[in-house]
């Protein structure tokens, strides 16, 4: 993000020095910057302008209080897959009626806690979970809004562990399925049919991929219709890709004015859209910030052991993901440099943030991992019984504090001893 800069050697996020908020705050320590994650949001509001859409933050990405407000304020609704989301959104001060509900296990509970919260849409997964949501809607004399999410079996082109939209994953009911789908759920009482969803992968940084996935989508709008069945809305999704390691993915606004020259010429420009980005709204907002422990020199590798590790940030040790890794303060011109992996204090090799990386760094020193916005705090567990690190949100010069580094008490809390 170009809030993102070395002055005077000193990295800054907005215009705070981070190494101040590490020495403040201790690490490890994650800061997101406001403004970066309004700008990626301006980008989706540019493509969008004129038309009627609800973007709704999948907040999987980044499910913390402070952040989801700021998303709330700024107009978004929310791509919730749990229960526990849903509160996190109301605590936050979102709106209900901006949530829609996605994800392919949803219980009964789950069910009903939406419905009474009044959320706006319910992405239904398949065709047992259609009579489920039904049953329960007619028990507590509701109708439940829904979209049905679409397979479209295109190949999104990313890693196979984030890619949803092939036939082979357990995702949204089967294009060939959709329309008998459709009717089957247009003549249940309980059920409102509202829309058409669909979402094929994460990290995705082609266009191609966007614009087939649109084309089977519109086809089974055509078709569904067809049978009478009238579609309010169409909900393309998330997916989009950030800039990890010199990625190209396209800008948001230039990719949805493609998409919606597509959506016009085949007569859909009037519809009402809705789509559900996480990554890019957030992923390189944020850094987390890391102190040197120890460097450990070695026969094959070198190792640089910071106090930022696997249950921190798992995505290097779950997608072998690379994420940047820089100093917090530039080395003098000359330094010595040392090729290094970059590894935390959790007892498996699998426990490393980045491999064979050029670093001049001594004990004491901090180094910022980058592009840690989106999937590392949200993913982040208490193995080892490591606390959860302190999170901070930057505004221009002032620092908020968004969440307390996690205590032990905080951990244990709920366990009890068997007398
Ligand atoms: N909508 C649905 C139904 C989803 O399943 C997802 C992400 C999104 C929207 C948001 O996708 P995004 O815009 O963030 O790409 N933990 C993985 C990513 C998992 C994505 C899961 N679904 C990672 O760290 O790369």
């Amino acid at each position: 993000a170009p809030q993102l800069a070395y002055r005077d050697d000193a990295l800054h996020l907005e215009d705070v020095a981070l190494a101040d908020l590490a020495r403040s705050h201790g690490t490890p320590l994650y800061v997101y910057s406001k403004a970066a994650m309004l700008g990626a949001l301006a980008a989706y509001q540019r493509g969008f302008a004129g038309r009627e859409v609800q973007i709704c933050y999948a907040m999987k990405a980044n499910s913390t209080l402070g952040v989801l407000q700021l998303f709330a304020r700024a107009g978004c609704g929310f791509d919730i897959v749990s229960g526990g989301e849903l509160r996190r959104v109301l605590a936050a001060g979102g709106e209900a009626a901006k949530v829609i509900f996605s994800g392919v296990g949803k219980t009964q509970a789950e069910m009903r806690e939406a419905l009474a919260a009044g959320i706006g849409c319910f992405n239904v997964e398949s065709e047992a979970e259609i009579d489920v949501l039904d049953a329960v809607a007619r028990e507590m004399g509701a109708v439940a809004p829904i979209s049905i999410r679409v397979n479209p079996n295109v190949d999104p082109k990313t890693h196979p562990y984030i890619s949803t939209g092939l036939k082979g994953n357990k995702f949204g009911v089967a294009h060939e399925r959709a329309v008998a789908v459709y009717q089957h759920a247009a003549a249940l009482p309980g059920l409102r049919v509202l829309g058409i969803d669909c979402h094929i992968g994460s990290q995705i940084t082609e266009e191609t991929p966007y614009l087939d996935a649109m084309d089977r989508v519109l086809d089974l709008v055509a078709a569904i219709e067809a049978q009478g069945i009238r579609l309010h809305h169409i909900d393309f999704g998330g997916g989009l890709g950030i800039d990890y390691q010199g990625d190209t993915p396209p800008a948001a606004d230039a990719l949805w004015t493609r998409l919606l020259a597509r959506l016009d010429a085949r007569g859909y420009g009037q519809r009402k859209l809705l789509i559900e980005p996480g990554r890019s709204l957030v992923g390189n907002a944020g850094v987390c910030l890391t102190e040197v422990l120890y460097n450990k020199p070695g026969e094959s590798k070198n190792f640089c052991i910071v106090d930022a590790a696997m249950n921190d940030l798992p995505r290097p040790a779950m997608y072998q993901a690379y994420h940047a890794i820089v100093p917090l303060r530039l080395p003098a011109a000359g330094a010595a440099t040392t090729t290094v992996d970059v590894v935390g204090p959790v007892c498996e090799s699998g426990d490393w943030l980045g491999r064979d990386r050029v670093l001049s760094v001594r004990p004491g020193d901090h180094l910022a991992v980058l592009s840690a916005g989106a999937y590392c705090m949200s993913m982040a567990s208490n193995y080892n019984s490591r606390g959860r690190g302190a999170e901070v949100l930057v505004d221009g010069a002032v620092a908020h504090l968004i969440r307390q580094r996690e205590t032990s008490e905080d951990q244990m809390r709920g366990e009890r001893l068997p007398d």
